[in-house]
């Protein structure tokens, strides 16, 4: 980042914590049989975290990590490569029944992604970055370019462009990377999973790395995740997950198609040979966690979470809401333009007793701001529609003092 865009980031960034929207501090608290969150002694509904089917506050969960914390304490601290608790064996086996396939765990998605794209990426491949592919993987696709790797970025989800590419790349490259995710984390919208599959058979040469960290629970068999829930983990694709969302506990992981390769990430990950492993804690609550989404309990949850989704888009519909993106995800995103109409919006939100997210530079492009909205087990039909009532108000509002026009807004966000 330059500098003046940092400087532009940081204004923004203290603006919205100056009129207190951003960089709050909160705990959670009883809302009847659900919970809200407290932000300055107020109760507030959370329409912003991505613990999507409030497993965060489990009692099973939450047990499995006390367990594990008395019997091991906090940390093992040392490196993987020499010792591990066994419970990490026990949390990547049960893991493993969830996705089908192989499991390693790392601290942090991020982690996940700086350990598995410098093994699996070499000098001689090409990689090619959606233009929306989240900012972990841009930063660990860095670490790729620094050793010399080609590294390209296309629009996003354009599959034309992606195939004019693939032929382009493959006459030169050994194997061509397309870097993206399974459900974006600011507009919702989603991988192309099934021309994607249809691109892994047609071309050999072609490998996808999907990073599903919002898809996973909420989606797919044993909450196994969207991209999952769309077709077969290929053996040419590499899928990448967390647990600090859905899931309720921490931590990411790879999936990987075979044996081999999780060994070579075991082996030789960077953050597994020289940073510290899991905590006790993480791993304790995997297991737990695990044990639900293997369980028929999942099903309910996310029939629950689907119901609520499906009045959240059909409401919007009939109230003539605008949204980046209609596929029917959790995230949903408001577009509204310039800066200074998320201050406004995040403020009226907040005086009305609900947390949303501001979606603001350096997370979306500059012109294109906007309120996050995530749809969670926190909420109730009724709570999303006051939510609504209030997007209705606002939007009103703009149309009325600034000649605000959503087609306009929405422009921005094409290509
Ligand atoms: C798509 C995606 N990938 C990765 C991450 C980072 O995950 P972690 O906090 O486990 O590093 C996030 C965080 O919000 C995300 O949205």
């Amino acid at each position: 980042m330059g500098k003046s865009l940092l400087e532009k980031a940081y204004q923004v960034i203290d603006e919205t914590k100056k009129i207190g929207i951003g960089h709050l501090s909160t705990h959670s608290i009883q809302n009847g049989l659900k919970k809200a969150i407290n932000i300055h002694g107020e109760k507030v509904i959370p329409f912003s975290l991505s613990d999507y089917l409030m497993l965060m506050h489990d009692e099973r969960i939450i047990a499995g990590a006390i367990a594990s914390i008395k019997e091991n304490g906090f940390n093992l601290s040392i490196s993987r490569e020499f010792l591990h608790l066994d419970k990490t064996d026990e949390a990547e086996e049960i893991l493993a029944k969830v996705f089908h396939n192989p499991v390693v765990l790392y601290p942090k998605t991020t982690l996940a992604h700086v350990g598995a794209l410098p093994l699996l990426i070499d000098r001689k491949d090409a990689v090619i970055l959606d233009h929306h592919v989240h900012a972990t993987i841009q930063m660990a696709s860095d670490m790729v370019r620094a050793r010399g790797t080609h590294i390209e970025v296309i629009r996003h989800n354009n599959l034309e462009q992606l195939e004019q590419r693939i032929i382009e790349l493959r006459k030169t490259h050994k194997k061509i990377w397309y870097l993206a995710d399974g459900v974006y984390s600011m507009y919702g919208d989603v991988f192309p999973a099934k021309e994607i599959e249809a691109l892994l058979n047609k071309y050999e040469e072609f490998y996808v790395y999907v990073d599903d960290a919002h898809g996973i629970s909420w989606a797919g068999p044993n909450g196994s995740g969207y991209v999952l829930s769309q077709i077969r983990q290929h053996p040419k694709m590499i899928l990448a997950v967390s647990f600090g969302k859905g899931f309720g506990v921490g931590g990411g992981a790879i999936v990987c198609p075979d044996d081999y390769i999780k060994k070579l990430l075991v082996y030789l990950s960077g953050p597994l040979m020289f940073t510290g492993p899991l905590e006790s804690t993480t791993l304790g609550g995997l297991i737990a966690s695990s044990k639900i989404h293997l369980s028929p309990e999942i099903v309910v949850l996310q029939d629950r979470l689907k119901a609520l989704i499906d009045y959240f888009y059909t409401r919007c519909d009939e109230l003539g809401l605008p949204l980046v993106s209609k596929a029917r995800t959790p995230t949903a995103y408001f577009p509204m333009g310039k800066p200074e109409n998320i201050y406004i919006s995040g403020k009226i939100f907040f005086d009305e007793g609900f947390s949303v997210t501001a979606g603001l530079y350096p997370a979306v492009p500059v012109k294109n701001a906007g309120l996050r909205v995530q749809i969670t087990l926190y909420q109730d039909e009724s709570d999303v529609e006051m939510l609504l009532q209030i997007m209705k108000k606002v939007y009103d509002l703009f149309k009325k003092e600034q000649n605000f026009s959503i087609e306009e807004t929405l422009k921005h966000f094409k290509g």
